[in-house]
């Protein structure tokens, strides 16, 4: 018998990866390929919906050949995406009508105000359990309708869609037959009653969005439909929001159970059970996954806007170092951080702050600080970053993380790992497969067509690879904690 294999397609800010899984959930291969990041004006920020789509029909025929394996050895499919990412597309010709707007962009801070004024505010943030904020795809698609002429009478006549990557590329692959979205994925959008499940016309009525324009919302598990395009014959068994489909990867099953994910920004999930928690402190509740047929899971979220993307900064805008690795190494020239600290509000401050206004700051520079204590920063502004957001964990939920899960691409840097154990005071912890989101999206696809039996089953195939151990001064970590929050207070001090 030949043997079979899942497939994830992990389609993320900066790139889009396919990687074939076995059984053991071991990777086999995997074939990436970056898209282009448009950065038009300041705080703005998009993507190429049709480059995007390219690229995984380019990537499907080189994963296959690296694996050496042909189509019908796929079980499934599953798809994990960067959130909140939206586009609209033209339903007859499938051309999108304008670049996707990506989750870091900010140029709905007006729009996102003036809701938060108005006395639809608390009621959004009840139905969708969410924060109002300009990282949802809500007011995006808002945007997009309010400043492409005619597109609101195309999008009531039902002329074109609407959604976020998953729904996109599911649209694509079955070739143009499926226009569906998950539960996780939708319940990014601020549209979502997150209890019922569906669209709620109540949010669709405040933010001015035509039902005819949105996907169908499915379970995350189950089934999306047989893929036509790029990977004909196999079927898409899964799809989750990236983040999710990492907490999947990670195993967290039970309640009580969390992970932060560290890429282009940085998200912690504690899984919270079939019980949506009330969120408080600046956290939102989301679905952490959906089985057909079974009742949703639901999370809580810390959720980071930019940590690894203020190392790409420190490489692409500043040309500090060549390659993101060799930040380690230029921190590692310096004993601390020599009195610097960097606030990346890229795209204003996302948990606990949510102020979209902010913008990023350093502080502390003298003639002293050398490219290595700057280096220093960056990765302690993830750590810090980290820390106030398990603080808001540990007080939301009543329970304190007594070690934390990490993945994603930063957890290779082993002096980011020692700072996040040192300013949390827990261990760190890295498991032996760091793709955990496309392992994650793998694992539900793979469960959908019961290519894995069980939620137990891929629990066995979690194994320990790292760990850190806490060992930073308390009075010293306690300084400094306070130096960082100073620095927060300067990103506020710039608002005009
Ligand atoms: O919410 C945004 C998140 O899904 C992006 O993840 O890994 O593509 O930066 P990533």
């Amino acid at each position: 018998m030949t043997e079979k294999y899942v497939l994830a397609i992990d389609q993320g800010t900066t790139s889009t990866r396919c990687i074939v899984f076995d059984r053991r959930g071991q990777l086999v291969s995997l074939a990436q390929q970056e898209h282009k990041q448009y950065f038009p004006r300041p705080g703005w920020v998009e993507h190429d919906a049709m480059e995007i789509w390219r690229n995984v029909e380019r990537l499907a025929p080189r994963v296959l050949r690296r694996a050496g394996i042909g189509l019908d050895q796929l079980a499934a499919l599953g798809i994990a995406n960067q959130r909140e990412t939206t586009v609209i597309w033209d339903r007859r010709t499938g051309v999108p009508a304008g670049r996707a707007i990506i989750w870091q962009d900010t140029r709905t801070d007006a729009l996102v105000h003036s809701l938060a004024a108005s006395s639809a505010a608390s009621e959004i943030s009840e139905i969708s359990g969410l924060p109002l904020a300009t990282y949802f795809s809500g007011p995006r698609l808002r945007w997009m309708l309010d400043h492409t002429p005619g597109l609101r009478e195309r999008a009531e006549r039902g002329e074109v869609l609407c959604g976020t990557m998953e729904t996109w590329l599911i649209w694509n692959l079955t070739g143009r037959a499926q226009h569906v979205t998950d539960v996780t994925n939708a319940s990014r959008t601020m549209l979502l009653d997150v209890r019922g499940l569906d669209w709620s016309p109540r949010a669709l009525g405040f933010f001015g969005i035509p039902r005819a324009m949105l996907p169908t919302v499915r379970p995350s598990i189950g089934g999306f439909g047989i893929a036509s395009e790029a990977f004909p014959g196999v079927r898409i068994g899964a799809a989750l929001g990236d983040q999710q489909a990492a907490l999947f990867g990670q195993t967290c099953f039970t309640p009580g159970e969390a992970k932060c994910t560290y890429g282009t920004g940085s998200f912690l999930l504690l899984n919270t059970g079939a019980e949506l928690v009330h969120p408080e402190n600046g956290l939102l509740s989301t679905v952490a996954y959906q089985i057909a047929g079974a009742p949703a899971v639901y999370a809580l979220e810390g959720s980071i806007a930019i940590t690894g993307s203020l190392v790409q900064w420190f490489r692409d805008q500043l040309e500090l170092i060549s390659s993101a690795p060799e930040i380690e190494t230029l921190a590692r020239t310096v004993a601390d951080n020599g009195g610097c600290y960097i606030v990346p509000a890229f795209s204003g401050l996302y948990a606990p702050y949510w102020r979209s206004e902010a913008r990023g700051v350093i502080v502390g520079l003298t003639s002293y600080i050398t490219k290595g204590h700057l280096a220093r920063a960056v990765l302690e502004a993830t750590a810090w970053q980290t820390r106030e957001v398990v603080d808001a964990m540990n007080a939301n939920s009543g329970l304190t993380l007594t070690t934390l899960k990490v993945d994603g691409g930063m957890t290779a840097d082993n002096l980011l790992m020692q700072m996040i154990a040192d300013v949390l005071d827990v261990p760190v912890v890295r498991p032996l497969a760091v793709e955990t989101v496309s392992l994650g999206a793998a694992y539900a696809a793979g469960l959908a067509v019961g290519y894995w039996p069980d939620l137990d089953g891929l629990r066995r195939n979690w194994h320990i690879a790292g760990q850190w151990m806490p060992a930073m001064d308390p009075a010293l970590r306690d300084g400094e904690y306070a130096n960082w929050r100073r620095a927060v207070e300067r990103t506020f001090d710039w608002i005009q």
